[in-house]
């Protein structure tokens, strides 16, 4: 057998079985790139109240990352997140998300990330927030 020969008989399989995963639930968010997925959950988790600009609702998150904690001057924070100090490090966001009340009592976010990944793609596409 030669190459030539060989080479269609190998690439069908690998393609039907790129076919089948593609096609199974979970495969694609799995495989998406952070950003792709991270936009998709900001958009159905965060952006009800975190648009482009400040609302009574929430603060804009354009630019949250690696800025002051609390630190924008068109939105009333709360007095306990603004007790909290510091920066928006990835930490400290994927801390916030996945318990706001633990990382500073009397926040008024009570939206909660339980999923590490999801808060890992959450704080990529924060990032590009800008
Ligand atoms: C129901 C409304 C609501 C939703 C939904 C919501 N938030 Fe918030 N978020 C707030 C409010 C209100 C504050 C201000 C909290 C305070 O002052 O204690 C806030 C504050 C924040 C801050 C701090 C901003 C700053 O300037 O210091 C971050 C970061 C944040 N939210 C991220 C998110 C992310 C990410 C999501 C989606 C997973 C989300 N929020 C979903 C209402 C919301």
């Amino acid at each position: 057998m030669t190459p030539s020969v060989r080479a269609p008989s190998l690439r069908l399989p690998a393609l039907l079985a790129g076919l089948v995963l593609a096609a199974a639930p979970g495969f694609a968010l799995a495989q998406a790139p952070a950003s792709s997925l991270g936009v998709r959950l900001f958009n159905m988790q965060c952006k009800t109240c975190h648009g482009e600009k400040s609302t009574p609702a929430g603060p804009t998150l354009t630019g949250v990352a690696g800025a002051p904690i609390a630190g924008r001057s068109d939105y009333a924070y709360s007095t306990g997140l603004k007790a909290k100090g510091g920066t928006w490090t990835d930490a400290a966001l994927d801390a916030y998300l996945a318990k706001p009340m633990a990382f500073a009592p009397g926040t008024r976010m009570m939206v909660a990330v339980p999923d590490a990944n999801n808060r890992a793609a959450i704080v990529a596409y924060m990032k590009t927030l800008k």
